[in-house]
């Protein structure tokens, strides 16, 4: 499998609970690597131009004002097939339906509170991680573990 990156997002309730740690680590375990990482408060802007695709449903308002109601964590991660592994380590969007061990079921307490963000391919991990990093904020680095 191709080497690929993905964006994800620790949302609000994650950094409330404080288990920034315990997520990264589920990350780093299966081999997606942090290259970027910066903690942000998303503005009401930010969050409904990241979330644009989603702009005319209705769970839209709710989720932009759950992204902007504290601080997130940004990253990029790389890894052999990133897209993919990472939205298997979430777990499904609603908490209920998502299996047991992902970090959703695990963490989350409701389809709007769902812990975490993973982009849904590649293509719109180019897209995603564009929105928040620039190239030259994409670090490179090898593991010896
Ligand atoms: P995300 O984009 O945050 O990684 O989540 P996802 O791909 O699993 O789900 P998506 O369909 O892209 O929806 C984005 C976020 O909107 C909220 N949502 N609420 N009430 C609802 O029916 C509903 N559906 C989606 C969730 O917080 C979801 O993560
Ligand atoms: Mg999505």
């Amino acid at each position: 499998m191709a080497i690929e990156r993905t964006l994800s997002i620790l949302k609000p309730d994650a950094l409330e609970k404080g288990i920034i740690g315990k997520i990264l680590s589920r990350f780093e375990t299966s081999g997606l690597k942090p290259i970027a990482v910066r903690m942000q408060h998303l503005s009401k802007q930010e969050a409904e131009g990241f979330y644009a695709v989603h702009k005319e449903r209705p769970f839209f308002k709710d989720l932009v004002s759950f992204m902007t109601s504290g601080p997130v964590v940004v990253m990029c991660l790389e890894g052999e097939g990133a897209v993919a592994r990472n939205r298997e380590l979430m777990g499904a969007t609603d908490p209920k339906k998502a299996d047991k061990g992902t970090i959703r079921a695990d963490f989350a307490k409701s389809i709007d509170a769902n812990t975490v963000h993973g982009s849904d391919s590649a293509d719109n991990a180019k897209i995603e991680v564009a929105y928040f990093f620039r190239s030259t904020e994409l670090v490179s680095y090898d593991w010896k573990k």
